[in-house]
């Protein structure tokens, strides 16, 4: 049943790019081990060679102590070999079930045998806690259902080692523990976990052994007992690192209000949320995944339809909500779904970043130079690490299409700033990069939203942090009030 695995001397180049530099270690079969590594450092990269999905440009992989190669995700699969993607690889147009089986139909005789898929899928479905019907169109489904569709199918194959890729990042607490007691589960039956994150807690709590890469290149493999979480970031980024989360700076309570809500509601998802930020001030907002944080700020944008009672922009009524508008008002959002709504991913980095501010390069036509040195500046001020400026924003690592979507929506210099998920995805030391220049924009007078799974992070950033439950606006708390266990009592109504 059990499977264990090697990888010596694991070359990998993507045209002239190389991006794993020999990489060697070996994992004993029947536990879970967390990969550890910068956003960059080939761990994704790693596991697809390992699932399949992208082959060897040198060294070999050892399944059972024999070298082995995979002609495809199929052949892994055959050996039991499965991948939870980081982005996901669901087709939209077809359903739960369909993208369950895909490629893997039952069958009885010669026809499709659905109704044993959909009892199936129902079964996975209930097994991760997704509560949707199998003939549910994926495209329908929010980022996080999208998520639990992908473990379902994992789990619906015959798994002797499965890779998960940043499974939580999209997850309720409630779902992760859920996810968690099923990888108990798996590694109890004998199933290899490979398990990558940047939530250290998480690696912490549920991991046997922690993996460490660094700039294509093996670094550390160690018990997870022997390691703090401040050991681990350290491993991680080369140098040590003094705290995870920023340190608050105060705010000057007389600046302007720049964004001040009345009254906005958003049929189906938030109603009649009111609340105000002021310059220089980081305002959060928690609560749990379906609370309305995201639709409401979409509506906000003018994203969905939405009613509000007033929205002033610097004072002035802002009627006409639209993206567009938004921006010429000076507000910008970063949206939650980098991949669909936050970067266009088949364009290459310059294009992404300008976009938001083409009337700056055209003078009046389009110039490349001024953009290739804004890419420049970008690149240097967000620590994005890509292989070569010159490729499409889909050949960047996770959290490096993360930092480009930021460079993004701040190019054109807004006095309003919504972060939705910031540091999704996110290693540690980019992560505090990102703090600090989320401070900074504070520090500068700008009004900056902070919407945020993470409460450590809402805890350490923000002045105050505004709590929707059910689409309502439940309280608003201060600085002095912030702790993980008010947060979650509020976000859960059992306060
Ligand atoms: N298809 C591709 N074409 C070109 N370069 C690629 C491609 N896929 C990955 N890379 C590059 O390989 C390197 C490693 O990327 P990888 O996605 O493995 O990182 P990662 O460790 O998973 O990072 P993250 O934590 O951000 O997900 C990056 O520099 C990335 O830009
Ligand atoms: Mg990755």
């Amino acid at each position: 049943m059990s499977l264990a695995v090697g990888f010596k001397d694991v070359v990998k180049r993507f045209g002239p790019v190389e991006v794993l530099h020999g990489v060697s270690f070996e994992l004993a079969p029947g536990r879970v081990i967390g990969l550890l590594g910068e956003n960059g450092a080939g761990k994704s990269t790693l596991m697809k060679i390992l699932a399949g999905y992208e082959a060897l440009s040198g060294g070999e992989l050892h399944i059972d102590g024999q070298a082995t190669h995979f002609a495809g995700s199929r052949a892994a699969e055959a050996r039991g070999i499965v991948m939870i993607h980081q982005e996901f690889n669901l087709a939209e147009d077809l359903t739960i079930a369909q993208n369950i089986f895909l490629g893997h139909e039952k069958k009885r005789g010669w026809l499709l045998d659905d109704s044993a898929m959909r009892a199936e899928a129902r079964r996975v479905l209930d097994q991760v806690g997704l509560a949707a019907s199998p003939d549910t169109r994926v495209g329908q489904l929010i980022v996080a259902e999208k998520q639990l569709v992908e473990i379902a199918k994992a789990l619906a194959r015959k798994t002797r080692l499965l890779v998960m890729d940043e499974p939580t990042a999209t997850l309720t607490p409630g779902e992760t523990e859920r996810l968690f007691a099923l990888i108990a589960q798996l590694r109890s039956e004998g199933v290899t976990i490979l398990y990558i994150s940047h939530k250290l807690d998480e690696v912490e709590r549920i991991t046997d052994e922690v993996v460490v890469m660094r700039d294509g290149r093996f670094v550390a493999q160690r018990p997870t007992a022997s390691l703090t979480r401040q050991q681990m970031a350290s491993l991680m980024v080369g140098r040590e690192l003094s705290d995870l989360y920023p340190r608050k700076e105060a705010m000057d309570t007389a600046q302007p209000v720049l964004l001040q809500v009345q009254g906005l509601s958003v049929p189906g998802w938030a109603s009649d949320v009111s609340f105000e930020v002021r310059a220089g001030e980081i305002l959060g907002f928690a609560g749990l995944v379906g609370a309305g944080r995201t639709e409401l700020f979409e509506g906000l944008l003018g994203l969905r339809p939405a009613l509000a009672g007033s929205v002033l922009l610097a004072g002035q009524p802002w009627t006409r909500r639209s993206p567009r508008s938004a921006a010429a008002r000076g507000l910008t959002y970063l949206s939650e779904d980098r991949k669909h709504k936050g970067l266009h991913v088949h364009l290459g980095l310059r294009q992404n970043l300008t976009l938001m501010a083409l009337e700056r390069y055209t003078s009046p036509l389009l110039s490349p130079d001024a953009e290739r040195a804004a890419l420049h500046d970008a690149v240097r001020d967000f620590g994005i690490r890509a292989g070569s400026l010159d490729t499409p924003a889909s050949s960047l690592s996770g959290g490096n299409q993360q930092k480009l979507a930021l460079a993004k929506v701040l190019h054109p210099g807004p006095q309003v700033v919504v972060l939705d998920e910031p540091t999704r995805g996110v290693d540690v030391g980019a992560k505090l990069d990102i703090y600090h220049l989320v401070q900074r924009l504070a520090r500068e007078g700008k009004a900056v939203v902070v919407i945020s799974s993470e409460l450590m992070e809402l805890i350490g950033l923000c002045h105050r942090v505004a709590v929707m439950r059910g689409g309502r606006l439940v309280t608003t708390l201060t600085a002095d009030q912030l702790t993980e266990e008010v947060m979650i009592a509020h976000a859960t109504g059992t306060h």
